[in-house]
C-alpha cells in the first residue's frame, strides 16, 4: 500500500482529485468506481472545476458507483443517484448512459445485483475504484461480518451506520434500512484502489484495517490483500497508523 499524508481536507481532496484525472488523462475510456460520502465531496468539486477549464474530459469515461439505498428513487433527494448528479455528474462532460449506480428500486433487487455484475464485466472491470472508510471499517455499505467472497448484494445496514448516515436526512429513523452495495469480491477485482480518508473519527478504523488481521468484522482490513491500493488520507485521520509507525512523511 503507499500512502499520501496531507495536512487538511482539501488536500486530501486535491491528491485524490488528481489522482482520479492522471488515470482519466491515461485511459481516457477507463472505468472509475465512484463513492459517494463527505469524504469525496471536495475531490469531486475539484474534478468539476478542472472538467469547466477544460483541463480535463469524461467524455468517453464509464463510471460505476458502489452502493445505492434500497426502496429510494433517482430524484429522490436522498438517494446516490441524487448525491452523483449534485455533486458531479452534472458539471462533467461524461456521457449520462455511462453513468451507472445500482438500481435502488427495482421490482427483483437480486436480479438488480446480479446484472450490476454483469454490467461491470461487460466493461472490461473496474480501473479505478474510489473508497470512503466507515468508522465501523466498512466499505461501500459491506459491514462488519460480510463474506469477502460476497457480489453485489442486499446489505442490511447497521445501526452504527444508520446513525452516521442520518445527519443527512430529517429525522433520524429516516435513513433506509438496506442497500445495494458492490460486494468485497467486486472491490477487489479494481485493478487499482484509491482509499481517501480525513478526520480523527476515521483514526481507528484505518488502523484496524491496517494494523490488525485480515478479518470479516473488519470490511477494510481486506485491502491488505489487494496489490495496488492508495491511502490518500489527512494527518488526522493517519494518527493511528502513525502511532503504530506506519504513516507516510
Ligand atoms: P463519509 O462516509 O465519507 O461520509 O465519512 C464514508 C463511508 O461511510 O464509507
Amino acid at each position: 500500500m503507499k500512502i499520501c499524508q496531507t495536512e487538511t481536507y482539501e488536500a486530501m481532496s486535491f491528491q485524490t482529485a488528481r489522482l482520479i484525472a492522471e488515470t482519466v488523462a491515461e485511459k481516457p475510456d477507463c472505468v472509475l468506481g465512484l463513492a459517494t460520502g463527505t469524504t469525496p465531496v471536495g475531490a469531486y468539486r475539484l474534478l468539476s472545476e478542472w472538467c469547466r477549464e477544460g483541463k480535463l474530459s469524461f467524455a468517453r469515461v464509464r463510471t460505476v458507483n458502489l452502493d445505492e439505498y434500497l426502496g429510494l428513487s433517482e430524484e429522490d433527494p436522498h438517494s446516490y443517484h441524487f448525491f452523483m448528479q449534485e455533486h458531479l455528474f452534472r458539471y462533467i462532460d461524461a456521457r449520462p448512459e455511462n453513468l451507472h449506480l445500482p438500481c435502488g428500486t427495482a421490482a427483483d433487487p437480486e436480479a438488480a445485483c446480479r446484472s450490476y455484475e454483469d454490467l461491470i464485466a461487460s466493461l472490461g472491470g473496474i480501473d479505478l475504484q474510489l473508497l470512503g472508510i466507515g468508522r465501523n471499517g466498512h466499505i461501500g455499505f459491506n459491514e462488519p461480518g460480510v463474506s469477502f467472497d460476497s457480489g453485489t448484494h442486499i446489505a442490511d445496514l447497521t445501526e452504527s451506520t444508520r446513525a452516521a448516515n442520518a445527519r443527512l436526512f430529517e429525522h433520524p429513523s429516516d435513513p433506509p434500512s438496506r442497500a445495494i452495495t458492490m460486494g468485497i469480491r467486486t472491490i477487489l477485482s479494481a485493478k487499482r484502489i484509491l482509499l481517501a480518508a480525513s478526520g480523527p473519527e476515521k483514526a481507528e478504523a484505518l488502523e484496524r484495517a491496517f494494523t490488525g488481521p485480515v478479518t470479516e468484522q473488519v470490511p477494510a482490513s481486506v485491502l491488505q490483500r489487494h496489490p495496488d491500493v492508495v491511502l490518500i488520507a489527512d494527518r488526522e485521520a493517519l494518527s493511528g497508523l502513525a502511532r503504530r509507525g506506519f504513516a507516510g512523511p
